[in-house]
C-alpha cells in the first residue's frame, strides 16, 4: 500500500509544499518511506529517504526545493524492505522519468528477472521500478495513450495503481486497475491523490478515475482516456468534505475504515505473495516433521482457523498454541525437523519473538508471517510471507485478521498442491474465489454494517453476552468476543456450540446477548438452530450471523431474532466473510457506547513486551 500526491502549477508556482501537505495526510496509508520528484532545470531530481515526509522533508530540506511540478509518495513497505532505495520515487536508466506506485505487482519477480535479462539496471527491491524500466522502451518514440495502456495491462499482473513524471512532456500520467486515484482541479493547480480527502484546501472539483482508464495532467488540465485508448470527455464534481474526516481518510475512526478497507486489502495480499515464495512455503509445510503455529491474540485466532486449512486441504495437523505457553510446555519436541509458522502482524509482539530465539536455537525453522516486512519477525524468520494490508492504525486488528487469514490459506493451498491433493485448474479457481468474495464484500460492505448497527443497538441494552459457533468458525466466536471487549468494552465470551448445553446456558436469559455465527459445516449448522430457538426462548437478545442466501436466517427474523447477513462464498473462505459483520458489529456498539474505538485503555498495537 502507499499514497501518490501529485501537484502541478498552472503558472510558475511552487507545489512542493502543497505535495508534502498532500503526503502527510495519507500517512495512514503507510509512512516507511516518503519521497518525492521534481522537476529542476527540466532534469528530474529525487528525494526520497526512510520515514514519514516530516521526517524526510526536515531531512533533506524540502523546504528548499522548489518546482512546479511535483511528483510524491508514501510508502507502506509490501515489496522489498524499508529502505531508501526501496522509497519511492523510481527512475528508468536513463533517468528520464519518474515512477510511484500503489498495490502490488504479482508477476514483479519475474518481470524483473527479464528486465535484468534485457540489461536494465534494478537497483532495489520495489516493484514499482520495474514500471519504470518497461515504461523506458516507450519514451524514444511518439507513443499514443493505447500503446501505453496495452503495453502496462499486457505486461503487469496484480493491483495496482502508479504514476509517472515524464521530463520531457512536463508532464504526469497515471493508471490504474483497482486502487483509488483522484484528480483535483483549481484555477492554480492540477493534482492527484490516492483520496479525494486530501485534496482538501488545493481543489474545488475532483473525479475519479475508473479500472483501466489513463489520465494525463499538464498545467492545462487533465485528459482521460478509456481503457481502449480514447479520449473521453472529463466529468469533475464539487469537492465537498468534512474537514474533521481528512487525517482519517474520510471515516470518523481508523477502525472503520480498516474494516471498509477489507476487501481491497484482500486483493493487494493476493498480490504482494508471490508465487515463488508461496511455493517455498507450501515445501517447507510438506517436509516438516513436525509444525507449530504461534502466535498471540487476534493472530493466534487466524492461526487456529489455520489448522483447519491445513488439516483439510493437506492432511497435517499443525499444533497451533499461544506464543506465550510454546516456550513453556513445547520445546521438548522442536528440533532440525521442526517448522514453526510465527503470525504477527506487527512482528514485534515479545512472546512471538522470544519463542522464536529458542525455536531457533533448537534448529527449527521458521516461516514468518507479518504486516511488517521490516519487523524482526521478518528478520529473525527463514522466509517471511507479507500479510501486506496496509497499516492498520486502529488497535483492535480487524483487516489484518482477514488478510491473515487469507495468507494461511494461500499456504494451505500450495501445500495441498504439492501434495497432490488439488489439481492447479482447483487451485486458480479458489483464488479467483477470493477475488470474487472481495468484490461481493465491497459491494455488500454497507449493507452488512446498516444490519450491524441495528445489531449493536440490542446488544448495547444487554450486560454481557456469548458469541457461538463451531468448527472452522469456532475460532472466530473467540476472536468476535475479542473485538467486542476491545472496540466496546462489552463483556463477552466465544463459546464453542458443542458446549453451549455443558455450562454456558445457565447465564442465557433476558438481557443477555448470544450471538451465533452460522457454522459452515451442515451437520453442525442442523445442530446450532435448536440451540438458537434455546436461546429465544429464554428471553435474551438472539443474534444471528449467516450466509445471505440462507432461507432459515430470514424465518428466524420473524421470530424476533435480528440477523446479520454476510456474503456468501465458499467453505474454507466463510470465516473471512463472516468477520466483517462481527468486526462491524463490535465497532457500532463502541460508537453506540461511545468508546475511544481506536484506542482501547490498557492496551496497545504492539505488545513487545
Ligand atoms: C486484537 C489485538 C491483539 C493482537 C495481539 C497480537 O485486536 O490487537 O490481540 O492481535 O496483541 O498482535 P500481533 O499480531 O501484532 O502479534
Amino acid at each position: 500500500m502507499g499514497g501518490i500526491f501529485a501537484a502541478i502549477s498552472k503558472s510558475s508556482e511552487n507545489t512542493v509544499p502543497i505535495v508534502i501537505e498532500g503526503l502527510r495526510r495519507l500517512k495512514y496509508r503507510g509512512a516507511d518511506n516518503s519521497g518525492i520528484a521534481v522537476l529542476l532545470d527540466g532534469r528530474i531530481e529525487i528525494f526520497k529517504e526512510v520515514g514519514s515526509i516530516e521526517a524526510v522533508s526536515a531531512k533533506l530540506g524540502l523546504e528548499n526545493i522548489s518546482s512546479r511540478i511535483v511528483l510524491g509518495h508514501t510508502r507502506f513497505a509490501t515489496h522489498g524492505r524499508p529502505t531508501v532505495e526501496n522509497a519511492h520515487p523510481h527512475t528508468d536508466c536513463g533517468r528520464r522519468i519518474a515512477v510511484v506506485g500503489d498495490g502490488a505487482l504479482s508477476n514483479y519477480e519475474d518481470l524483473r528477472d527479464k528486465l535484468l535479462m534485457e540489461g536494465h539496471k534494478i537497483i532495489s527491491r520495489s516493484d514499482f521500478e520495474v514500471v519504470a524500466h518497461i515504461f523506458e522502451s516507450l519514451l524514444n518514440k511518439e507513443y499514443r495513450s493505447s500503446e501505453f495502456l496495452e503495453e502496462i495491462y499486457s505486461k503487469m499482473e496484480g493491483y495496482f495503481s502508479f504514476a509517472v513524471l515524464e521530463a520531457e512532456k512536463q508532464r504526469i500520467i497515471a493508471t490504474t486497475n483497482g486502487p483509488k486515484l483522484f484528480y483535483g482541479l483549481s484555477d492554480k493547480y492540477v493534482l492527484l491523490s490516492s483520496s479525494q480527502y486530501a485534496l482538501h484546501g488545493f481543489a474545488d472539483q475532483y473525479g475519479v478515475l475508473s479500472p483501466g482508464e489513463l489520465i494525463i495532467l499538464s498545467k492545462d488540465g487533465p485528459t482521460i482516456y478509456t481503457s481502449e485508448g480514447l479520449a473521453k470527455q472529463v466529468q469533475s464534481l464539487p469537492l465537498q468534505l468534512d474537514p474533521i474526516l481528512v487525517e482519517k481518510g474520510g471515516y470518523k475512526h481508523h477502525m472503520l475504515r480498516e474494516i471498509n478497507e477489507v476487501p481491497e486489502a484482500l486483493l493487494r495480499t493476493l498480490s504482494s505473495v508471490q508465487k515463488r515464495y508461496l511455493n517455498l512455503a507450501g515445501r517447507l509445510v510438506t517436509g516438516a516433521d513436525n509444525i507449530y503455529i504461534i502466535a498471540n491474540g487476534t493472530s493466534l485466532h487466524a492461526g487456529m482457523i489455520a489448522s483447519y486449512y491445513f488439516s483439510e486441504l493437506a492432511g497435517i495437523s499443525p499444533i497451533v498454541t499461544s506464543a506465550a505457553e510454546f516456550p513453556l510446555y513445547y520445546l521438548e519436541n522442536v528440533g532440525p525437523g521442526t517448522l514453526v509458522i510465527a503470525i504477527s502482524q506487527s512482528g514485534e509482539t515479545g512472546d512471538v519473538l522470544s519463542s522464536l530465539y529458542e525455536a531457533k536455537l533448537r534448529g527449527a525453522t521458521i516461516l514468518g508471517i507479518t504486516n511488517y516486512v521490516g519487523s524482526r519477525l521478518a528478520r529473525l524468520s527463514n522466509l517471511y510471507l507479507p500479510i501486506a494490508a496496509g497499516p492498520e492504525i486502529a488497535v483492535p486488528a480487524t483487516k489484518t485478521f482477514t488478510s491473515t487469514l487469507q495468507v494461511l490459506y494461500l499456504v494451505a493451498l500450495s501445500s495441498s498442491r504439492q501434495k497432490g491433493k488439488i489439481e492447479e485448474s482447483e487451485q486458480k479457481t479458489r483464488l479467483e474465489a477470493i477475488k470474487k468474495l472481495a468484490q461481493n464484500l465491497d459491494e455488500r460492505l454497507a449493507f452488512i454494517d446498516s444490519e450491524a448497527t441495528k445489531a449493536a443497538e440490542k446488544i448495547s441494552l444487554c450486560r454481557s453476552g456469548y458469541v457461538v459457533s463451531r468448527g472452522l468458525t469456532y475460532p472466530l466466536a473467540l476472536e468476535g468476543a475479542l473485538k467486542l471487549k476491545e472496540a466496546s468494552y462489552f463483556h463477552a465470551e466465544g463459546v464453542e456450540a458443542g458446549e453451549f448445553k455443558h455450562g454456558p446456558f445457565v447465564l442465557v436469559e433476558q438481557g443477555f446477548a448470544t450471538i451465533f455465527i452460522m457454522p459452515v459445516e451442515k451437520v453442525s449448522a442442523e445442530a446450532t438452530y435448536p440451540l438458537i430457538e434455546m436461546a429465544r426462548q429464554t428471553g435474551a437478545t438472539v443474534v444471528v450471523i449467516g450466509p445471505e442466501n440462507n432461507q432459515k436466517l430470514l424465518e428466524l427474523s420473524q421470530d424476533g431474532v435480528t440477523i446479520i447477513r454476510a456474503v456468501e462464498t465458499e467453505r474454507h473462505l466463510a470465516p473471512i466473510s463472516l468477520a466483517v459483520p462481527l468486526q462491524l458489529l463490535a465497532y457500532r456498539l463502541g460508537e453506540k457506547l461511545n468508546r475511544p474505538i481506536d484506542t482501547p485503555r490498557h492496551l496497545v498495537k504492539a505488545v513487545t513486551q
